[in-house]
């Protein structure tokens, strides 16, 4: 089909292709081409309609770092399967997501969008995502490639990264995802390495699609073509929006012999073949959920999204006294997030939803019969006096508070990793006047809690819970839900503590100097104490990890077997991490990295055996003088455990490749 409608076309109506017809559709050649969608994403659908000039409602799910913490590929799967539905009801034809770039910094505006500071993590749940929209027939768009982990000037400041941290951290991602075959990539608006992403052809060309297979089409970021002529040599295919110099600049270009037609063809022909690929993929648009249906999604993943950060005392969950065994008669509840909670950063992640939450007091009243207070959070008339002595009067106070768009959104970093000055206090002078405190958190990446930590008996992470909030939060703080999610990043104990400790560099260029050592493989270099480690979270239950065997099924083919005992008379979700340790190698290698992973679901009592796979990825490393991924003979260790710093089982191991693989003398 695509080679008899190239030929149909003229030169002008080539080029008109490689650009939008408008912000948000392809070009239709007047009728004669069908038109894509291309819709953000990726927390719900944010689709303009073109009618009214004004998004849609939608569902606003949990943002995906709060996905990841559920560590749930199910769950990422049909989050992502319920986004499609709402893509099959307005004629959405590409999701504008997954966001896969990595958390370095706490700090970074978008970090709310993305999965994880771990590829290996962030590759996974990006994986289910793909899955979750392609198996409907809507087709994904994995962005921003790459090295794209900060928002400040994130237009024109330049990644520099060294080849093997791209590879190990910062493309593996991608690596991973592309095994789902998505139809789309995005190139984000950075320069890398001094060559815009758009005009880069060595990550676009000679990476994406001839290293690593990509056979889709690449789109820029909406508005990161500043030159046609080199995005089109570096194999960009579409530029988005509508750019008003692409068909004229790309015309000259080809009159002049700068470029010839054959190279505009093969761009032609990659839109060609989405188009055909949309229309293939049809009969696959089938909606299955109903509309409560995705809203029940949303509070499900907000449910084993939200981390319980501590628990003193056993403070949760709310038990109502008059029960008898129960502990309260009376809660307070403080906070602008305790009626309508924020849904999302700020930017083009955000969805508008029609669903109008239920105040959480009115919630576990509701649910538990405890009477409950509540005090408006309100700039002018704090009327302080009067807060603290509901707070004083009830048995646990609950402060739910955070950032908002203003704070964490696209287009500029956060400054601090701390809340506000009032924040931090209102938490410290309510925490003085009650029995017992709970906070709330709402945020979309790690926040320091140093100042007040210590004053507060629970900590609840919620992250931006999308409009399920309240109701997730409400069962899991009266114990009608187990909490079952974990950090999918390190809270370390302040920006003081990060890679960059709050330094700016110049300002022209983002030096990687960190290297491969991001997250918790940069706290474990440098042996620090952190708040939270990546993949830390409590649960009402308790478990126990025992048992550890493997059975060798190739060199570097290991299946890893462990026992996880619930030791507690609750019901719980575990999420046990499998981690790989290079004991001595040629190249530096981080301490330990994560490989596998598990979330089951265990009776009180149980003990359930986890199995996991290891291959040859679990071993090996980027190694730049070979161009690829190699793994060098000699020890390793498994180390698996509840989270990064938690540990308990190690399993010692040799791989043994032949010896005309090797480079080393181990
Ligand atoms: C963002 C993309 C988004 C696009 C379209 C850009 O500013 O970086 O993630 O998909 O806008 O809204």
């Amino acid at each position: 089909m695509k080679n008899s409608v190239l030929s149909r076309l003229s030169l002008e109506e080539k080029v008109s292709i490689l650009t939008g017809e408008d912000i948000w559709r392809t070009y239709g050649a007047s009728g004669k081409l069908k038109q894509l969608f291309l819709t953000d994403g990726p927390s719900g659908l944010r689709m303009v309609d073109l009618k009214e000039n004004k998004p849609f409602k939608a569902t606003a799910l949990p943002t995906c770092h709060v996905l990841a913490n559920t560590w749930n590929e199910k769950l990422a799967y049909e989050y992502a399967s319920v986004i499609a539905d709402e893509c099959i009801v307005h004629g959405g034809d590409i999701l504008l997501g997954p966001g896969i770039n990595i958390k370095r910094s706490p700090l970074c505006g978008r970090n709310f969008e993305y999965f994880s500071e771990d590829p290996y993590l962030t590759g996974m749940l990006g994986k289910a995502y793909v899955r979750g929209l392609q198996d409907k027939g809507v087709g994904a768009c994995i962005k921003h490639y790459c090295a794209n982990n900060s928002e400040y000037d994130r237009c024109y400041q330049s990644s520099e990264v060294d080849e093997r941290t791209l590879r190990e951290i910062y493309l593996r991602p991608f690596e991973m995802c592309l095994e789902e075959k998505p139809w789309t990539v995005m190139c984000s608006y950075n320069p890398i390495n001094g060559i815009y992403a758009s005009e880069n052809r060595k990550l676009l060309h000679d990476v994406l699609r001839k290293e690593l297979g990509f056979d889709g089409l690449i789109m820029s970021d909406w508005g990161a073509v500043h030159n046609p002529l080199l995005a089109v040599k570096a194999t960009l295919d579409l530029c988005m929006p509508y750019h008003k110099d692409y068909k004229e600049v790309l015309i000259k270009a080809v009159q002049e012999g700068r470029l010839t037609e054959e190279e505009i063809n093969e761009r032609v022909v990659k839109v060609l073949e989405l188009i055909e690929k949309s229309e293939q993929n049809s009969s696959k648009r089938k909606i299955t959920f109903t509309d409560r249906e995705r809203h029940v999604k949303a509070v499900e993943t907000a449910k084993e999204g939200a981390v319980l950060l501590k628990n003193e005392g056993g403070v949760l969950p709310f038990t109502n006294r008059a029960d008898g065994s129960g502990k309260y008669s009376k809660i307070f509840f403080y906070g602008v997030n305790i009626k309508s909670p924020v849904t999302s950063g700020g930017g083009s992640g955000r969805v508008e939803t029609a669903f109008t939450q239920k105040p959480l007091y009115e919630l576990i009243s509701a649910s538990t019969g405890i009477a409950t207070t509540f005090a408006e959070e309100s700039r002018w008339e704090p009327c302080w006096r009067s807060v603290y002595k509901q707070a004083y009067e009830a048995d646990v106070s609950v402060i739910a508070l955070g950032n908002d768009a203003s704070i964490e959104g696209e287009g500029f970093n956060r400054c601090t990793m701390r809340l506000s000055k009032e924040q931090e206090d209102i938490i410290l002078n309510i925490s003085s006047h009650s029995e017992k405190t709970v906070v709330i958190l709402y945020a979309g990446s790690a926040v320091d809690m140093s100042a007040w930590i210590d004053y507060v008996d629970a900590v609840v992470f919620a992250g931006f819970a999308g409009e399920g909030a309240n109701e997730a939060l409400c069962e899991l703080l009266c114990g009608r839900a187990n909490f079952s999610g974990k950090l999918s990043e390190t809270f370390p104990r302040s920006l003081q503590d990060t890679f960059k400790g709050g330094k700016t560099y110049d300002g022209e260029t983002d030096l990687y100097d960190d290297g491969i050592f991001v997250g918790y493989r940069y706290y474990d270099r440098e042996k620090k104490d952190v708040m939270f480690p990546f993949g830390y979270g409590l649960s009402y239950s308790t478990f126990e990890y025992g048992n550890i065997r493997l059975v060798k099924n190739g060199e570097c083919d290991y299946d890893i077997l462990y026992d996880i005992t619930n030791t507690s008379d609750t019901e719980g979700k575990e999420i046990s991490q499998v981690y790989v340790k290079d004991v001595s190698s040629m190249v530096r290698r981080p301490e330990k990295e994560l490989k596998a992973f598990s979330k089951d679901n265990i009776l009180p009592h149980q003990t359930k055996t986890v199995q996991v796979k290891l291959d040859f990825s679990s071993f090996a490393c980027y190694n730049v003088s070979l161009d690829r991924w190699y793994v060098e003979n000699g020890d390793f260790e498994v180390l698996v455990g509840g989270s990064s710093r938690n540990l308990p089982l190690k399993l010692k191991l040799r791989v043994e490749l032949p010896q005309e693989e090797q480079f080393s003398d181990g």
